[in-house]
């Protein structure tokens, strides 16, 4: 089948659809057939990727939604069915910055923040978003985690944790799910070049520089790279996979090391 109509007939909501990678889920998605409904906190840039997908020929509507408000994400679900009459895949991109720290220094709300946003919120998306999904014969939920779930850092322990509970949630989703036809798999990207992760170490030629090397491919990932496995999973090729989690990372769970600029491991 042509990469063009693998997901025609589908209908995809994406949260954090505003953002780097869920734009490029967005239009990867839209460019092999799918229709996508862009849910982000930020109405503006849920607007801005919608244009995008229908810059380039796709059918898109969008939706401002905080996925920690049950309303809210009721209201997302709603709009995808009014756009476009069905729901089929369910993207749970969205995810809150939190604060670097340990238990000592931060607070409860920071805590609850993260485990509100990037777990509750995929949480409250599948439970409006499942009926419909059976309704429609099945489909495909995929959470996107984060290689940090596998393997954790100091002092992000909300990060971690909550992209680490995702993995396992998404295992129970599938067992829960399987007898409706929805099949569920979590990504975890490696360090992916955004703006969002760059931030942290000063910006995106720095992060190409610091982050690169613990990749055994020696460089970061690009959103495009996510947004081809989302895409794999969302289509019938994924048609025996759930309950999986995809490691995107450029082979940085496998390894302890960094990567010299002549290609070779040091083992750290
Ligand atoms: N970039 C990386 O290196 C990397 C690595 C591993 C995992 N990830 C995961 O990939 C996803 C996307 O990351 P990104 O780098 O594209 O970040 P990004 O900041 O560009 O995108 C995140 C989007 O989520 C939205 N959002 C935040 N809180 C929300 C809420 N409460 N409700 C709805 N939307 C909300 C933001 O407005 C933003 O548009 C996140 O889940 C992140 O944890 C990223």
């Amino acid at each position: 089948m042509a990469l063009e109509n693998r997901l025609a007939d589908q209908v995809a909501l994406i949260t954090g659809g505003g953002g780097e990678i869920g734009t490029a889920i967005a239009l990867r998605l839209a460019s092999e057939g799918s229709a996508v409904v862009i849910g982000d906190l930020d109405p503006a840039k849920a607007e801005e990727t919608a244009r995008k997908v229908i810059a380039q020929g796709g059918r898109a509507s969008f939706v401002g939604v905080d996925v920690s408000d049950p309303l809210a994400c009721e209201a997302a679900v709603a709009v995808a069915m009014q756009s476009f009459g069905k729901l089929t895949t369910l993207v749970n991109v969205a995810a809150t910055i939190t604060p670097d720290g340990t238990v000592e220094t931060l607070s409860l709300e920071q805590w609850n923040k993260a485990l509100s946003v990037n777990l509750t919120g995929a949480f409250l998306m599948c439970k409006y978003g499942v009926p419909h999904m059976r309704a429609a014969g099945g489909g495909a939920i995929i959470n996107i985690a984060s290689q940090l779930g596998q393997l954790g850092v100091q002092g992000r322990s909300p990060y971690c944790t909550t992209k680490a509970a995702l993995i396992f949630f998404t295992k129970i989703l599938a067992q829960d799910h399987a007898p409706d036809n929805i099949r569920a798999n979590s990504i975890s990207p490696g360090f992916i070049l955004t703006e969002r992760s760059s931030k942290r170490v000063g910006g995106k030629d720095k992060a190409r520089v610091i982050n690169g090397p613990r990749h055994l491919l020696n460089r970061p990932g690009e959103p495009e790279e996510i947004a081809a496995g989302a895409a794999f999973l969302a289509s019938s090729d994924a048609s025996f996979i759930t309950g999986t989690d995809l490691l995107i990372d450029g082979g940085y769970v496998t390894f302890k090391g960094r990567m010299t600029p002549e290609g070779k491991a040091v083992m750290l």
